[in-house]
């Protein structure tokens, strides 16, 4: 890999790309060129990098060639159609949709637990779902230690998740519902202000949505461990940035409180904010914009064995998506 690369963003001008051209920037990555690419709708935008504008252009089938690397993050069908063209140019793919993660083909990685699959990629390699993510920041490290068989867990996640369109829909429904106007609904079935809706995706035949099984099939993946289980119940509330997750897991080895945090404070991307007599705790307001997951309300579980809760918040942004896909980035070039 080239040590100077030329990186293309696909959906530069969506929540993730602009929080990707920013990411590539704050962490110095060694970018030689930067294109930027979103549909026909963006061409002639301009958007900052190191202080000079660069003008997106049109996404095309001919958008890849002389790029080493291209984060992608423009939904799955765009990626389902343009990524193999890029990896056929000789680029490799970082992709953010769910299009390629559970192909065997291709690695699936959070740096900070599977870093070495990235060398085993053929031109894509994908990023996880940003809730799964978040929660293995925490999960992993305990897995480590004490072994874990399954979880059950509740999301709460912002509607940043969904794009630019969700994060000024909660904003419209926040002034229509302040000013007494009728609310009007254009992302969500239903309102999102002052509401939480027990809906991330579509469901699927056994009741669960495909977001809450993301949780079991990609912390599998990710984790190596086939035996891994997840009960997931995936909500959205009207929260701008930052996801939350209550977990219960249970472990093969007896978990105590002390220990489990003495492995969470060691961990790689994660901050320990557990002190509950002084209402710390992790808050999706204060993990917002800020790379590392943090973690707290640690307590054994009071209806499993070996079994520990603990609340894990992170910027989905962030570590869900585009610091992620940097830090794989960052893994190419080494
Ligand atoms: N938001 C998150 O927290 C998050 C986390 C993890 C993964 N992801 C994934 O990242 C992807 C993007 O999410 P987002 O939240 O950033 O969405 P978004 O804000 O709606 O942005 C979508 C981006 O895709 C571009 N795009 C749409 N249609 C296109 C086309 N036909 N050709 C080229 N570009 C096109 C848009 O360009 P225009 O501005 O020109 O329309 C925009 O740049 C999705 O796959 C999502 O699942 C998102």
């Amino acid at each position: 890999m080239n040590k100077h690369p030329h990186v293309a963003v696909v959906g530069a001008t969506g929540a993730v790309g602009i929080e990707m051209i920013k990411t590539l920037e704050k962490r110095n990555f060694p970018v030689g060129t930067l294109t930027l690419l979103a549909s026909a709708r963006s061409v002639g935008k301009k958007l900052t990098f190191r202080g000079l504008a660069v003008t997106v252009t049109e996404l095309t089938k001919d958008s890849f060639a002389g790029i080493d690397i291209a984060l992608f993050s423009a939904g799955g069908g765009i990626s389902k159609e343009f990524a193999p063209h890029a990896a056929k140019a000789g680029c490799v793919v970082v992709d953010n949709s769910s299009a390629f993660r559970m192909d065997d083909s291709v690695p699936l990685v959070v740096p900070e637990i599977n870093a070495a699959d990235v060398k085993q990629h053929h031109g894509i390699i994908a990023n996880p779902n940003c809730t799964t993510a978040i929660t293995l920041m925490a999960l992993y490290p305990l897995h480590q230690a004490f072994g874990v068989k399954r979880i059950f867990a509740s999301s709460y996640q912002a509607v940043s998740g969904t794009g630019a369109k969700a994060i000024a829909e909660l904003e419209r429904q926040v002034g229509q519902i302040i000013h007494e106007q009728p609310v009007t609904k254009e992302v969500y079935p239903h309102q999102i202000a002052f509401n939480v809706l027990p809906q991330v995706d579509s469901f699927l035949p056994t009741g669960y949505t495909k977001e809450e099984m993301k949780m079991e099939n990609e912390g599998r993946k990710i984790m190596h461990h086939p035996g891994f289980r997840a009960s997931v119940t995936c909500v959205r509330v009207p929260v701008y940035r930052s996801h939350s997750v209550a977990v219960s897991a249970e472990f093969e080895k007896p978990v105590t409180v002390a220990a489990a945090r003495a492995v969470l404070q060691r961990a790689p991307g994660l901050d320990v904010v557990d002190d509950p007599e002084n209402k710390r705790y992790p808050m999706p307001l204060f993990t917002s914009e800020k790379y590392n997951c943090e973690v707290g309300r640690l307590r054994v579980d009071c209806a499993l064995d070996n079994g520990l809760c603990f609340w894990v918040c992170g910027d989905q942004l962030l570590k869900g998506a585009a610091l992620n896909a940097v830090q794989i980035a960052e893994e190419l070039v080494k």
